[in-house]
């Protein structure tokens, strides 16, 4: 049995939690292999909405294993939260596991995120201490999630790095030290808590594979904000594309059968950094509002722009597609036109359809090249068939289906697991 993924096309915040959720009731596995608790999935199930930072979000399917791969690195307070979140919600959690190669995000990440965010090179982060804990995994000073089970290695990496970080702390940002016995006092205890949920996941997922199990694997974050291909230096610090499914998990990559990128019929993106096709206008607020478009994670408000094809091909390539999944269509009803970029102007260059790697923001001279559709004013969102939507909306679904030359093989009229159209055969 093959695996499937799905991964963000945009800026983040596409969907994918939804996605997952609807894939995950045929998955033995559900899998998160890069990113950290910077995500914000959100899954509704009737009244009832789940938001997951850490955890895969098809943990609300209790069939499926839920496995934290290598790549993620991981806040362990955060995961006893979400766990214990989950279990007061009356969500069996006994299914949850966590790879003993995990880099911990420590105190001293989070503080350092912060601490640079306020100083200097404001990238618009979720403080999470993202950043700073990926450092020190390719610095090769990380803790791992297997030293919580190695008291003399704990206490020893925890001192060496304090020793370092003491020094940024207070000579740099002049803030409060970490008192390394303290910190080791507090990890200590997490072992207890987590010794029967760390795993090799990688043995666990080739043992999977050859028992013919269904594996999903769940991106965070989106091909922009991606280490080398995004908006570089405005971006996360983990690769969330289809290739770093196979680093992040151990998994050789032609296990990986089929995958899902996730589009949203406009765009957003939170923090800072370019974005050619922003609209800071009132038709900004106005999808904003219908769409809720304010952070998961932070409740930041999202910055808002029309749908930039050249960056969902960019990620068609990249990750190498094989369906688009399209959202949030029912938040374009009500407005008298809808634009769509197709190329991007570049100073006094001919327009081009790649993605330049120097966007220079704020100061670039980079500019869309629109398409204008006529808009619709229907409801969609209890919409069920393709054909029942309206004449407009298709022509505009089937336009960028030309463009991107991607199966279109999902389309989500509402944030409900049932709020969907199937267009071209079946999802799964
Ligand atoms: P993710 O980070 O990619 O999982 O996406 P988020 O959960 O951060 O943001 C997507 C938001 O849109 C969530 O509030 C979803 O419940 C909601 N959503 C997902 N699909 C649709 C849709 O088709 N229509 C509407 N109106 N909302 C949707
Ligand atoms: P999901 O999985 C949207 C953005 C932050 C910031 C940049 C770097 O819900 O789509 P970081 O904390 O990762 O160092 O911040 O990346 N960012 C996201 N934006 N959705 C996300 O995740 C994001 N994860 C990080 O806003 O601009
Ligand atoms: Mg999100």
């Amino acid at each position: 049995m093959p695996i499937y993924s799905v991964v963000g096309t945009q800026w983040g915040d596409e969907g994918k939690g939804k996605l997952i959720d609807v894939l995950a009731d045929s998955a033995d596995y559900v899998v998160r292999y890069q990113g950290g608790n910077n995500a914000g999935h959100t899954v509704v199930v009737g009244d009832e909405k789940f938001v997951l930072h850490l955890l895969p979000s098809g943990v609300l399917h209790p069939r499926a294993k839920c496995l934290i791969a290598t790549g993620v690195v991981v806040d362990i307070p955060v995961l006893l939260r979400e766990i214990a979140t989950l279990q007061a919600k009356g969500v069996a959690t006994d299914h949850i596991f966590i790879s003993d190669r995990c880099h911990l995000i420590m105190p001293y990440h989070i503080k350092l995120d912060e601490l640079k965010e306020q100083s200097h090179q404001k990238i618009g982060t979720t403080k999470r201490g993202i950043g700073p804990a990926y450092v020190d995994k390719y610095d090769r000073c990380g803790i791992r999630m297997a030293d919580l089970f190695n008291d003399n290695i704990l206490y020893q990496k925890i001192k060496e790095n304090l020793s370092h970080k003491n020094l940024i702390l207070q000579h740099i940002y002049q803030a409060a030290p970490f008192d390394a016995d303290l910190l080791f006092e507090e990890y200590r205890q997490y072992a207890d808590l987590l010794r029967e949920r760390v795993i090799d996941t990688r043995l666990e997922m080739q043992n999977a594979l050859h028992n013919e199990k269904m594996i999903l694997c769940e991106g965070a974050q989106a091909l922009m904000l991606d280490i080398d291909y995004g908006t570089y230096p405005y971006v996360t610090s983990s690769s969330p594309t289809v290739g770093a499914i196979s680093v992040g998990t151990g998994i050789a990559p032609q296990h990986i059968k089929r995958s899902y990128g996730v589009m949203k019929a406009y765009a957003t993106r939170v923090g800072e950094g370019v974005f050619v096709t922003e609209q800071n206008n009132d038709t900004g607020a106005y999808l904003r509002n219908k769409g809720n478009e304010y952070g998961a994670t932070t409740g930041r408000a999202r910055r808002i722009g029309w749908l930039d094809l050249p960056v969902v091909r960019y990620a068609c390539q990249i990750n190498g597609l094989s369906d688009v999944v399209m959202t949030k269509i029912d938040v374009l009803s009500g407005l008298d036109e809808i634009q769509v970029a197709v190329a991007y102007r570049c100073g006094g260059d001919h327009p081009t359809r790649n993605i330049p790697a120097d966007l220079s923001y704020p100061n670039a001279d980079i500019s869309a090249v629109y398409e204008t559709f006529e808009g619709w004013n229907e409801d969609l969102s209890a919409i069920k068939n393709y054909h029942d939507l309206p004449p407009a909306c298709r022509r505009y679904i089937e336009f960028i289906e030309d463009y991107l030359q991607t199966p279109l093989t999902m389309i989500s009229v509402g944030p409900e697991r049932n709020q969907n159209i199937f267009k071209n055969g079946s999802i799964k």
